[in-house]
This record gives structure tokens, sequence and C-alpha cells, in this order.
């Protein structure tokens, strides 16, 4: 079997940290979610994996490079515009060949891997095989209605008014019957061809499509919180490891993970949390599900519930902050020149929440 990860499109919604950068780079527990993709599906036992590269091609391919790193071999498959999950297939048919694959978008975080359900496709004769989960809001994703026996009635792209609360999960297991169809669909209200429309006309015209239904938790991060939710649940299941400087007068509990060469000074530090390579955390106080990247400083300040990016310094901040996505090179620090008032150099799109009047 053949992996194919989706790596393009544009990830609007969380501008400003992807204007500059691709969203499948940013770190969830300090790590890029691109590169747990890869991971869960090396873990499956695939190692030829092809990578769909949208503009931020250059980005992706320096972080990823051929996957030495992992022990896999990656092609990167360019698309010139984002025009849809059918279309990344349609334009991969060359890696693919009539190889069975399984497709994974790049911007997804799954509980517990892959691998049984690879094993499962691998070795039955289904021409395709979907992964569902029970959402709150069905309206946001591909919805599936099922019939009484579990089988596959309908699938339909983000509806107004959804069959049911069984979610497509960014997951997809196909053979090459799928080139027939993503050559027969045409491009939705939104102007792409859609994966769901694709494995529709699958249904359709006979083939074998079965769901698995996935039990565990799953976030696609598209959005700020999102990314925040995932990040929290991914920090809950690592398995802490002190590889930096703890000093004496630090209070660190068991479920944080302190990189190589991090430095902990006379701060405390509650887990889940994650402290990245060369990062400096003094007279602080990070809170659980926090993770702070490489090369930052965090002094004289309190986060709880946030992710920092690389190289960010957060110094004298006399507020704690919480629940926040701080992007990469970012200064944040109480500031000791008049007039006392806030001063902002803000990306487009920035959002900033301030303390109100009568909030004290
Ligand atoms: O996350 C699950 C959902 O993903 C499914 O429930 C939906 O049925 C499916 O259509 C998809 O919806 P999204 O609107 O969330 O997809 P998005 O545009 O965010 O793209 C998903 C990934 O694929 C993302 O990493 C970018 C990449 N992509 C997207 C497009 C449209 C490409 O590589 N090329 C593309 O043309």
């Amino acid at each position: 079997m053949k992996g194919l990860i989706l790596s393009g499109g544009k990830g609007t919604r969380l501008y400003p940290l992807t204007f500059t950068s691709a969203k499948q780079l940013i770190p969830v527990a300090n790590k890029p979610v691109l590169f747990r993709v890869i991971e869960a599906i090396r873990d499956a036992g695939i190692t030829d994996i092809g990578i769909v590269v949208g503009d931020t091609a250059e980005e992706i391919k320096r972080a990823v490079g051929r996957g030495g790193r992992w022990g896999v071999n990656i092609t990167y498959i360019p698309q010139e515009q984002p025009l849809g999950l059918a279309h990344a297939v349609k334009i991969s048919q060359d890696f693919l060949g009539d190889d069975r694959f399984v497709m994974f978008l790049g911007d997804n975080v799954i509980q517990g891997g892959i691998s049984p359900l690879i094993a499962q496709f691998a070795s039955s004769e289904y021409n395709s095989q979907i992964v569902l989960t029970r959402v709150d809001q069905p309206e946001q994703y591909g919805v599936a209605e099922l019939d009484p026996d579990g089988r596959i009635v309908r699938l339909v792209e983000k509806p107004k008014e959804p069959p049911s609360d069984l979610a497509l999960v960014g997951i997809y297991m196909f053979d090459h019957h799928i080139f027939e169809a993503v050559n027969a669909i045409t491009p939705s209200w939104r102007g792409e061809l859609e994966i769901t429309d694709a494995i529709q006309w699958l249904v359709e015209n006979g083939y074998k499509v079965y769901p698995y239904i996935h039990r565990g938790w799953w976030i696609d991060t598209g959005r700020p919180g999102d990314m925040l939710e995932a990040n929290s649940l991914v920090l809950e299941e690592l398995t802490p490891v002190v590889e930096g400087y703890i000093d004496r007068d630090s209070e660190v509990d068991s479920r944080v993970t302190v990189e190589k060469g991090a430095e902990i000074i006379n701060s405390v530090v509650r887990g889940p949390a994650i402290i990245g390579q060369d990062t400096r955390i003094v007279n602080a106080y990070v809170g659980p599900f926090t993770s702070i990247y490489h090369h930052c400083l965090i002094e004289n300040a309190e986060i709880s519930r946030s992710i920092v990016l690389e190289h960010c310094q957060i110094r004298n901040i006399n507020r704690r902050i919480e629940d926040s996505l701080i992007g990469r090179h970012v200064v944040l620090h109480r500031s000791p020149i008049r007039p006392r008032a806030y001063k902002f150099t803000l990306g487009d799109y920035s959002h900033v929440g301030l303390l109100g009047e009568d909030s004290g």
C-alpha cells in the first residue's frame, strides 16, 4: 500500500499564523501535525508516501525532506491550486498507479494511529473504506447517512441539514477505482472537486465502500480553538521525558516534558505541558495544557492552556495568558516607556483579547 498526504490548501481559518507558513507545520505538543501524520502512516507499515503540496511547498520540503528521518520515502506532488481533495487524488495518479492507498489530510490529528484500520483494508476486497466519527456540529464536515445495517446510503459535504452526526474523518482508503470517480464528478458549489462526491459516486456505481467507526478522539485542526484542543489531548497522552535543566527552586510536576537544552529557573510548571529545546522559563508559571516550542523565553509571566511557537519572548506580563496561540518570533512584554499605553505591532487578522475597564 501507498500513503497520500494532503498538505496543500490555504489555511485561511488560521490567519495570521498561516499567512507566512503552512498550517500543517503548526506544532501540537511541540511536533508539527504533518510529522504526526507521517508517523501514523509509517507505523502502519507504509513507507512509500506522496505529499500533495501547494503554495507552501518549499517550507514543507524544507521541514520534511525526503523522509529518511522516519525511514520512509517521500515524493512531492505539486498542486497548482487548491481545487479540492478529489482533485488532489487526480493529480497523484502517476504516483499511486494501481496500488491500494490511504489518504490522510495533513491537518488531522487522531487518537491511536491507523494501523488496525490499514490492516483491515489491506486484507479486504473493499474498493474503499471511510472513517466516521460522531461530532457535535456535523454541518462543518462531510456527513454520512448509514442504513440500519450500517451500510452507507449517502454522503454529503457540509450539509445545511445533516442527515446524521457521523462526520467523515480525514482518513480514506481507496483502490484504483477512485480515479474513475474523480474523473466523473464535477465541482461543488464551493468550486472544489469533493472527495465526498467521489465516494458517493463509488457507492452509486456499485463499488464496495465500507465505513469504519472511530471511537477515540479526532481533531481537524482548522481553527485556533481546534489547535488548542488537539494540543491538550496530545499532551495528555505524552510520556514525559526530562532532558533539560530544572533548578532546585522550581516546582515541575511529573507530567511535564523538558526538552534538551531547556532551563527552568525559579518557576512552577504544571503538566501536562512541554517545554521546548533551548527554551528558558524564568520566574514564571506555566500551567496545564501548554506547549512552549524551541528557543523561547518566558520570564516573569504566567501562561496556561496555550501554544507558543518558536523564538518567542514573553516578559514581565502581570496578567495570566490563557487559551492563546502565539506565532513565531513574537515579543510580548511590559514596556517601561511612557505613556502607559498598549503598543502593538500586529500582523493582519491578529486577535487580541484585552481585559475590559471593569474587569479590574
Ligand atoms: O477534516 C475532515 C474534513 O476534511 C471532512 O469531513 C470533509 O468531508 C472534507 O471535505 C475535508 O473538509 P475541509 O473543508 O476541512 O478540508 P480542507 O479544505 O481544510 O482541506 C483538508 C486538507 O487538505 C488540508 O490539509 C489542506 C489539504 N488540501 C485541501 C484542498 C482543498 C489540499 O492539499 N488540496 C486541496 O485542493
